[in-house]
């Protein structure tokens, strides 16, 4: 049976960063479900849908495919087989992904996508409902968060160093509006699963929570 670790919590924990490494040291395929959400976004906006209209929705997601592959180790997501990897990182994609994951009908097309790929290996998986509605028998759930000042800080930098301009205040407002959106959607909404371990980040390195992970792992494996 393969081992399966959970990553949930807000925008700007560290958790892709730290799931990357973690899943590194433990040999465990990284799995982004953010990334995946992000791609049919990009579809959705592509093809100009509306997403408020049920109707229009469900054609547009009919036509939309997103598959995952893995590029020395790193993984890749493809919107009807092209690769959108970096297409899928602007903020324009990052404000919109928040609306299209809340609805119902795009939520359950990535569900089998990542239970199949739970199922066939070891995974780390990071999102905002795997530990409470993808794999809720994961061996190891975590809820990795922190503050909005930590967090608005890490993603300005991040920003700056792509080259992107941006203000440090309207990313803590884009930030708190994404999480107030994750945490009260009426579809599996983001919250802390009762058996996940909460790990609060704010004064934390990256080594240091990464190894608290994967200390954490390796007592359960
Ligand atoms: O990297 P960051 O935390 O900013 O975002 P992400 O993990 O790439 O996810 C982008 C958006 O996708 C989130 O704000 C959520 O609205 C949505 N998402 C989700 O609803 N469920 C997941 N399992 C993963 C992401």
């Amino acid at each position: 049976m393969s081992f399966n670790i959970a990553i949930d919590g807000p925008a700007g924990a560290g958790k892709s960063t730290i799931a990357k490494r973690a899943a590194k040291e433990l040999s465990f395929t990284y799995v982004d479900t953010g990334a995946m959400y992000r791609a049919i976004t990009l579809g959705l906006m592509r093809s100009g849908t509306d997403i408020e209209d049920a109707r229009a929705l469900e054609e547009a997601l009919a036509d939309i495919e997103v598959t995952i592959d893995y590029r020395e180790g790193v993984q890749q997501v493809y919107l009807n087989g092209e690769n959108v990897s970096g297409q899928i990182r602007t903020e324009e994609v990052s404000a919109r992904t928040s609306a299209c994951a809340a609805k119902p009908q795009v939520r359950a097309k990535l569900t089998d996508l990542q239970r199949g790929l739970a199922e066939r290996e070891n995974v780390l998986m990071d999102g905002r409902d795997i530990g409470t509605a993808i794999l809720p028998n994961a061996q190891l759930k975590i809820y990795l968060t922190a503050s909005i000042e930590a967090r608005a800080e890490r993603r300005y930098r991040e920003l700056v160093e792509r080259g992107e301009e941006c203000s440090i205040e309207e990313i803590a407002k884009d930030i708190e509006e994404r999480d107030y959106r994750d945490m009260h959607r009426q579809t599996t909404p983001l919250m802390q699963a009762d058996d996940a371990i909460l790990i609060d980040s704010s004064d934390m390195t990256i080594e240091e929570v990464t190894a608290r992970i994967v200390e954490l792992a390796r007592e359960r494996i």
